[in-house]
């Protein structure tokens, strides 16, 4: 039996996601280890592998087939739009992805004005913008603290995430358009789901088991 491998976003989405897989009875002992350096995690007894990698990353090794099975969030595989199959909904990270500004650049969104649009997400922004509302915007791509945009007058308005809303807040800014909900999701190679069926079909199943536990 050959190992299958597993992606999964480091950071806040990691702890979750583990808890669910023990959950399926898939365990990892030492990746929730905060101080180790290594990489990858393996559990011989059920022949898998584990490595924490960096959102954006998962379904580039999901599609090249360096990870069988990966654990993102939504808004990362729509950015990315790699070829792999998105197959279970973890109900983790929920969140949302919104047009935001200050309560002045609503009107801007219904004139079909030539605005600014500052985002991590220029893939979504352009579609939402683009094929969604038909309004021609300028889209400028940013790396984090997206929020600061409108602030200092890069942009009218920004495409980010939105979890609690507190950092919206905390800069008087708004949600002024949603443009979808958000949460993990497990993606899975192309090629694996057809060689490995009967596992990762088995291991869909104990996930989603778990998933409706956790509600
Ligand atoms: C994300 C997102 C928002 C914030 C939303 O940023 O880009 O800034 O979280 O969360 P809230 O609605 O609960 O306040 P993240 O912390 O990932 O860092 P970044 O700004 O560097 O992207």
């Amino acid at each position: 039996m050959r190992y299958l491998t597993v992606a999964l976003t480091k950071g806040r989405l990691a702890d979750k996601t583990m808890q669910i897989f023990e959950k399926a009875g898939i365990t990892c002992e030492g990746i929730d280890d905060k101080n180790t350096r290594k990489l990858i995690f393996v559990n011989e007894e059920l022949k898998m592998r584990f490595f924490l990698a960096k959102g954006p990353d998962v379904p580039t090794y999901v599609e090249y087939g360096a990870a069988d099975i990966g654990i993102t969030g939504k808004d990362t595989i729509m950015e990315e739009g790699r070829n792999i199959y998105e197959v279970l909904d973890l109900d983790i990270g929920k969140c949302r992805m919104c047009v935001c500004g200050p309560d002045s650049a609503k009107d801007l969104l219904s004139h079909y004005e030539q605005i600014r649009v500052a985002t991590k997400y220029p893939k979504i922004a352009k579609d939402y913008f683009y094929n969604k509302k038909r309004q021609t915007v300028e889209i400028i791509k940013l790396n984090g603290s997206i929020e600061l945009s409108p602030i200092v007058g890069l942009s009218e308005v920004i495409v980010d995430i939105v979890e609690t809303g507190s950092t919206l807040k905390e800069n008087g800014l708004k949600v002024l358009e949603e443009i979808c909900p958000l949460s993990a999701r497990m993606v899975v190679n192309q090629v694996s789901m057809r060689m490995e069926n009967e596992r990762i079909t088995r291991i869909i199943k104990s996930l989603e088991k778990a998933v409706r536990e956790n509600d």
